[in-house]
């Protein structure tokens, strides 16, 4: 078991039985919510030292990653393995294997899979919080309202009482490896070389399995994990209701006590799935493109020329092969590393003006990211039919009108450009 679950284990023990008077605590599952919430918050805190992940080998040979929607390995599995894992990420779970008490879906497949399994989807997941003195603060029990539970008695409900709302919507994991396996450095350089009023803010978040190891955040709408491994052990916690040696205390039911219904020993998953859920997405191929006319490829160049391509970044290498990253729990292998990928993000957040105001945690650091996104990644964006992180624009067009804020300027260039460069704009987008 890993060092930090420890702690917790420990606090856990500690924990307790009396009651505090304050909207903010109660006693549940033998834990006070000031407990649950700084244990929570505790998790989410990293270690002080950024990583640079790079290291001085030469980047002359990168060579382009594969890109398929075929259920193939990338090969940083065997295919065999990679089936195998893949099953497990497609696995339906029920009340004997600890789903729930509270959830939203019985399988990582039901949110992802279009047009392969690990692929995008159109369903949503609510959060909700509020307001004090301008700071923002979960609902009881976390941000994330679960929409489904093992018995009627303990759904999820927003109350009038959390008025910050959001739908979010289930991005693509497909490529996951390649993103994994860009260094700190290069998401840095990035960064660097936008424009002041363009740039992006790198968030810097914990990874789970190296006890909290500080990396730059680069999956989920707010770049709020950095590892894969991590991203699962929270999926499968928050998503699903099973808990594993990196999350091992089940949700409440919006601050209320689920342990009558909490039939399953604790933790739920040793952690093999985890681990087969993440090396699932990490041997997944990156979305291939679709045909290239020329009016896709006229596109591209307006693309660039009216500046989305300053978040939308092209094309970006990741580490070379031998290269430490994740607090050095994940060695990047020949598979992924020194590859040229195409991801259109710089996987940075921005304030386009569509920000949810729900941070990556309720705490002073995270502040900033209340109200910025990550650039959505537009690779696969030929396989999505709802856009943005709360899927409620159903045209490009419609996606680019709701660029406010950081991309205002390149939003009024996209309203004055000629028919024949905007629909040659729109087909490269259509080819992605
Ligand atoms: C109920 C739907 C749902 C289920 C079930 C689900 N996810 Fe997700 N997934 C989402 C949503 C929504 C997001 C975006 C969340 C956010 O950023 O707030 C997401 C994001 C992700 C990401 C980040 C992808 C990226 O590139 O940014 C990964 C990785 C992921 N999920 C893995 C998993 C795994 C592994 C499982 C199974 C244990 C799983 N998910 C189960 C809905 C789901
Ligand atoms: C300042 C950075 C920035 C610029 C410039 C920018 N975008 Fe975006 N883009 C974002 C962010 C951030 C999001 C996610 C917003 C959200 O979901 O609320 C996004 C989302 C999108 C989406 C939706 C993708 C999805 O998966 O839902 C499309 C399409 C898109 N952008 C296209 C463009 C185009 C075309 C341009 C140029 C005309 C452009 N963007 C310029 C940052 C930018």
């Amino acid at each position: 078991m890993r060092r930090w679950s420890h702690v917790c284990l420990a606090a856990m023990s500690l924990a307790l039985v009396t009651v505090i008077i304050g909207t903010q605590s109660r006693t549940v599952n033998g834990q006070s919510s000031s407990d649950r919430d700084s244990q929570r918050r505790a998790r989410f805190t990293h270690a002080a030292n950024l990583d640079p992940e790079a290291n001085g080998n030469g980047r002359g040979n990168a060579t382009e990653a594969p890109a398929a929607f075929d259920n193939l390995t990338n090969g940083f599995e065997l295919q065999a393995t990679f089936d195998e894992h893949r099953s497990a990420f497609e696995d339906v779970e029920g009340k004997a294997d600890g789903l729930g008490p509270t959830y939203n879906a019985q399988s990582c497949r039901e949110c992802h899979q279009n047009v392969v399994t690990g692929g995008a989807s159109q369903v949503t997941v609510q959060r909700a919080g509020h307001l004090v003195n301008g700071h923002f603060f979960d609902s009881q029990g976390g941000s994330l309202i679960h929409s489904r539970a093992t018995a009627p008695e303990i759904v999820e409900y927003v109350t009038a009482d959390d008025p910050v709302r959001a739908l979010r919507i289930s991005p693509s994991t497909l490529g996951d490896g390649f993103i994994e396996a860009i260094a700190n450095d290069t998401l840095l350089r990035i960064r660097d070389s936008q424009p002041a009023a363009m740039r992006g803010t790198a968030v810097v978040v914990p990874v789970l399995e190296a006890n909290g190891a500080a990396r730059i955040g680069r999956f989920g709408w707010k770049s709020q994990h950095a590892s894969l491994v991590s991203f699962a052990a929270d999926a499968y916690l928050n998503e699903m209701g099973i808990t594993t040696p990196l999350l091992p205390f089940e949700n409440t039911s919006s601050g209320r006590d689920v342990t009558a219904w909490d039939t399953a020993p604790d933790p739920n998953d040793d952690g093999d799935d985890v681990d087969a859920f993440a090396n699932f997405m990490r041997s997944t191929k990156a979305p291939s493109r679709g045909p290239f006319t020329a009016q896709v490829d006229a596109g591209a160049q307006v693309f660039t020329q009216t500046g989305c391509a300053t978040c939308h970044v092209a094309s970006i290498t990741t580490a070379p092969s031998g290269t430490k990253v994740n607090g050095g729990e994940l060695v990047v292998p020949e598979a992924l590393g020194n590859k040229v990928i195409h991801p259109y993000s710089d996987f940075l957040l921005h304030d386009v003006g569509t920000g949810d105001g729900i941070p990556i945690q309720p705490t002073d650091e995270y502040v900033p990211t209340a109200n910025r996104m990550r650039t959505a990644p537009l690779w696969a964006l030929r396989t999505r039919n709802r856009l943005m992180h709360d899927g409620l624009s159903l045209t490009r067009e419609e996606a680019i009108l709701r660029h406010g804020g950081q991309a205002a300027g390149v939003t009024a260039q996209y309203q004055k450009l000629s028919a024949a460069d905007r629909a040659a704009l729109l087909a490269f987008l259509d080819s992605l």
